[in-house]
């Protein structure tokens, strides 16, 4: 029989609520998703108090107090602490986000932070990425070559160097993606922002030497073509990237190789 409801054991619950710290006086509330495969119970919401006089200025430093002084069962990736990474990205505030590099004084009311979204969820913030890692590594990002390699390094002018800015920085974050509803719907298919973005970047590298190949891996109705243009991605970008421009870029590179 068709079901038109959530199963149970899906749907969200209140979860703790932890005790406030004694006598602090600049009180935080945080709403955190957690969900624990291994234990059975629903995905639910715990909240706790942070005293933001004791505590650095991002949400990640937030969530580390947390996990040190209150809760060491909260389970969440990162790294660097300075948004190099891209292993904290997780939805804070309704928007896909890096956590160390997200100011809590830019959020009014309680902190909700929740994994990313659209993603199987492996515990708590930890968002899985298996598909997405896949679908990176289907795009080869490295440099094709065919001429004999150079005594020292592949040489490139300014002018082409220029061309990688806006792309080379892409810390594969996965906020993009997964604000992306068309990568909701197919990302068995649908390649997204990111990976896009990331494929533009090796399409346009003027060391490269299979433009052919790689544009030829991507014209195909879902791998490339299921972006709409919705832009989700450009305004969700922590790092000021536009993944949705460099999709367009492949698609005008489509266009004109017809001719
Ligand atoms: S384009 Fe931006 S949001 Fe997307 S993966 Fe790269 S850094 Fe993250
Ligand atoms: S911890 Fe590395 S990007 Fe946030």
């Amino acid at each position: 029989m068709v079901q038109f409801t959530l199963p149970k054991n899906s749907k969200i619950t209140r979860g703790t609520v932890h005790e406030k710290p004694q006598g602090a006086k600049n009180l935080k509330e945080f709403r955190i998703y957690r969900w624990n495969p291994e234990d059975g119970k629903n995905p639910h919401v715990d909240t706790y108090f942070v005293d933001l006089d004791e505590c650095g200025p991002m949400v990640l430093d937030a969530l580390i107090k947390i996990k040190n002084e209150q809760d060491s069962t909260l389970t969440f990736r990162r790294s660097c602490r300075e948004g190099v990474c891209g292993s904290c990205s997780m939805n804070i505030d309704g928007t896909n986000t890096l956590a160390c590099t997200k100011d809590l004084d830019d959020i009014k009311g309680p902190v909700k932070v929740y994994p990313l979204p659209h993603t199987g969820v492996v515990k708590d913030l930890i968002p899985d990425l298996t598909n997405f890692y896949a679908q990176h590594a289907s795009i080869a990002p490295f440099l094709k070559t065919e001429t004999p390699e150079p005594e020292k390094e592949w040489p490139q002018s300014r002018e082409d160097r220029a061309k990688l800015d806006g792309l080379y920085e892409c810390i594969l974050c996965a906020s993009c993606s997964t604000s992306c509803p068309s990568y909701w719907w197919n990302e068995d298919r649908y390649l997204g922002p990111a990976i896009l973005l990331q494929a533009y970047r090796w399409i346009i590298d003027s060391r490269d030497e299979a433009t052919g190949e790689r544009l030829d891996n991507l014209e195909d109705p879902f791998r490339l073509y299921r972006c709409h243009t919705i832009l989700n991605c450009t305004k969700t970008c922590p790092k000021g990237l536009n993944p949705a421009k460099a999709i367009a870029n492949i698609k005008r590179l489509l266009i004109e190789r017809r001719f």
